[in-house]
């Protein structure tokens, strides 16, 4: 177990991002009923989780993690799920193929309710509100009462985490992910553009593929593999009295889990190496990722390295690369090489959203081609370091969102108002997502075909 380290030590700690509870007793009696209740996943699943991202920091796979930056209390539909997770394995089917190495699949999904924000205040005319959330801490309307943070709301998002994680498991095991259905995950407003035939044409080689599995007797009946898939959750670690109470220890290995997803992650504006979230997160054994923005400096990736991962366990600690499409050359080398000179042993994946945000139309908005230039920056970079570049991190929904502007279907600044409905951050529509998909796989390919992609730690 770490050392000096308990469930609640992160509470002597400075913190950021912490909401205002007006009332604390009430806050307590909601922390206290939520560390009685069944956790959301086990800690054999985290571990089974750790070690394919052991794999994927070898070379031996890639990372694919995404979903809604946040999620929301309204929109708790089967749809919405389903959708999501219909592009998901779209996305993951793309990269696999590509790429030639398995995909770990791990959503934004089931329990990703706490958002970090730039101000504590929005102000709307001359009305001053605290800033909303999350929907785990307080409403988006604004208006007073719903900006005040209620801890009942905690509960409510404990429920909805469990009721997604239940329909998404029996998503990935019932049959729905069957690859025999690679055709059917196609959304309709998919099927009619260039990526919808692009994924089509892919398809249908998995199709065949299959057919010929199957004339030598290997089929989705008799293959697991073929009929299931493993898919993870995954969430910001940000309001640490809910991961507290739901984290557990682990009856066969005496370790401590947060049961409220398999990974969490700290986030870029949370990740001061003695303040409150860095302390949560070495303790737990789940496996973490660590948003790595433009103020990160070398030495401290380093301190923070060796606080959240001392015994320098691949898979372990997955970094999230998220520094703008304009700023990758100016930061991601330095970063690897003090990485390589240690020979820490971390996953590298990239986020190609939360560099590029910009404001547009009175919208927040994210340009495509920044995003698709920020994953062709990493990829460049991880080859001329001789690293690897394992993993992207998005924000995507499987709805026909016009959230961020370009793509083959080039939503322009004055379409954003036609269908904005994140509540957060705008996020890759499902036409968007493959297409950065189809990207990324050919990036996989070039590598592969090249042979440039090393392993440099003892890979
Ligand atoms: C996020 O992932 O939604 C987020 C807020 O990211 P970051 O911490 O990298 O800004
Ligand atoms: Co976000």
């Amino acid at each position: 177990m770490a050392d000096n380290w308990t469930p609640d030590s992160w509470r002597s700690k400075p913190i950021l991002q912490v909401p205002n509870y007006p009332d604390h007793a009430k806050l307590e009696v909601v922390e206290k009923r939520l560390s009685s209740f069944p956790p959301l996943v086990f800690a054999g699943e985290a571990r089974s989780l750790k070690s394919h991202l052991a794999d994927v920091c070898e070379g031996n796979g890639f990372l694919l993690q995404g979903g809604d930056c946040a999620e929301s209390f309204a929109e708790h539909e089967a749809d919405n799920i389903r959708d999501f997770f219909r592009v998901f394995l779209q996305m993951a089917a793309v990269l696999t193929f590509g790429g030639s190495k398995p995909v770990v699949k791990i959503g934004r999904i089931a329990g990703q309710f706490a958002k970090p924000r730039s101000s504590d205040i929005e102000k709307k005319n001359d009305v001053e509100l605290p800033s909303y959330r999350g929907d785990i801490i307080n409403g988006i309307d604004f208006d007073e009462a719903s900006r005040i943070p209620d801890p009942e709301r905690q509960i409510m998002a404990y429920r909805q985490s469990a009721a997604t994680l239940n329909l998404l498991r029996a998503f990935a095991q019932g049959g729905y992910a069957n690859l025999e259905n690679v055709h059917q995950w196609t959304m309709d407003f998919v099927a009619g553009s260039p990526q919808g035939a692009r994924y089509s044409e892919l398809a249908d080689r998995i199709s065949e593929t299959m057919q010929f599995m199957s004339s030598i007797g290997i089929t989705a009946e008799n293959h697991s593999k073929l009929r299931e898939t493993e898919f993870f959750t995954s969430h910001e670690a940000l309001l640490l009295g809910y991961e507290q109470a739901m984290t557990r220890t682990d009856s066969t290995s005496g370790d401590f889990y947060t049961t409220s997803g398999h990974m969490i992650w700290i986030g870029d504006r949370t990740r001061q190496l003695d303040h409150a979230h860095v302390e949560f997160c070495r303790g737990v054994k789940n496996p973490i990722g660590l948003k790595c923005g433009p103020s990160l400096e070398t030495d401290d990736l380093l301190n923070l390295i060796d606080r959240l991962n001392p015994e320098n366990e691949a898979g372990r600690l997955t970094l999230i690369a998220r520094f703008g499409h304009d700023k990758v050359e100016q930061h991601l080398p330095q970063l690897i090489r003090a990485v390589e000179k240690e020979g820490k042993k971390v996953v590298w994946s990239c986020d190609p959203m939360h560099g590029n945000t910009i404001s547009a139309g009175g919208y927040k908005t994210r340009p495509f081609d920044r995003v698709l230039g920020e994953v062709q920056s990493f990829f460049d970079v991880h080859r001329a370091e001789g690293t690897y570049a394992g993993g992207m991190h998005v924000e995507m929904t499987g709805k026909n969102v016009t959230e961020c502007m370009g793509g083959a279907k080039a939503i322009t600044e004055a379409d954003l108002q036609d269908r904005y409905h994140t509540h957060c951050d705008p996020r890759l529509n499902a036409d968007q997502a493959l297409e950065l998909s189809f990207l990324v796989a050919e990036l996989l390919k070039k590598d592969r075909d090249s042979g440039t992609s090393k392993v440099a730690v003892n890979g």
